[in-house]
């Protein structure tokens, strides 16, 4: 599914959020730049998709730290995804080395990163809670995982328009101009399945995290959680 969509890919998320994805990639990389900051930090984007998030890092970090030699860790599943991350990454003269993996079942050794980054990936993850375990895993102590992921507004009237606009307008316009028959109503369906802020956090902190915040964006409809080591 994520192959067949992998062409359109950037045009929809533009399109169908209005351009608003970008500030919501951006706010993650605000709050996760004392990693980006820090000299020799290992930072990962897993589910990279078209690596707008790896993409944001890279340049983030570059800025930051001009003379660093370490590449990002940009990992997918997907390899039409991958490929395009890889041109994308290139074209902007940034460090990264890709690799195709399961997000929840990483080759890598214990405590091997400091920063995890994820943008509407773990949503997509077969068992939130193994792959949470996982991630803490794969952290150094005072590692950082950082979430993004789409959430339902609850307020009365944005809630309510939001609802509209997620269930009848966009799988309609998603399915139609990404030539994928079910890839925009699974994201619908998926988001309407995925636990609420506070069962992320609690699972979160189940799977061995000290700390963990939320940030709620554009009146909930993406939330950004942040959990350390
Ligand atoms: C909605 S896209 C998000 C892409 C990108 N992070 C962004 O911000 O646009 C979800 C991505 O997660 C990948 N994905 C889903 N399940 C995965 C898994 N178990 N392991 C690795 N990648 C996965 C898909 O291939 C897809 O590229």
């Amino acid at each position: 599914m994520f192959g067949r969509i992998a062409p359109r890919y950037d045009l929809l998320n533009h399109l169908l959020s209005g351009q608003i994805d970008r500030y919501w990639r951006w706010r993650l990389v605000r709050e996760v730049r004392p990693y980006l900051r820090m000299r020799g930090a290992r930072v990962a984007d897993f589910c990279c998709g078209t690596g707008d998030l790896a993409l944001a890092l890279g340049r983030e970090r570059l800025r930051n730290r001009p003379s660093e030699g370490l590449p990002l860790l940009t990992t997918d599943f997907c390899r039409p995804m991958l490929q395009r991350a890889q041109q994308k990454m290139h074209r902007a003269g940034l460090a990264c080395m890709l690799a195709e993996a399961d997000a929840s079942r990483m080759p890598l050794p214990d405590s091997c990163l400091d920063l995890i980054a994820i943008a509407y990936g773990f949503r997509n993850l077969a068992n939130y809670r193994s792959a949470a375990r996982e991630f803490a895993r794969l952290l150094a102590p005072e590692g950082c995982l950082a979430i993004l992921e789409f959430s339902r507004p609850t307020a009365h009237v944005w809630g309510g328009l939001f609802e509209v606009y997620f269930r009848h307008v966009l799988p309609r316009l998603g399915n139609a101009i990404s030539g994928s028959g079910g890839a925009y109503s699974y994201l619908q369906e998926s988001v309407r399945r995925f636990p609420a802020p506070e069962e992320v956090c609690d699972l979160l902190v189940e799977a061995g995290f000290a700390r963990v915040e939320t940030r709620s964006l554009t009146g909930g409809v993406s939330a950004l959680y942040l959990a350390y080591r």
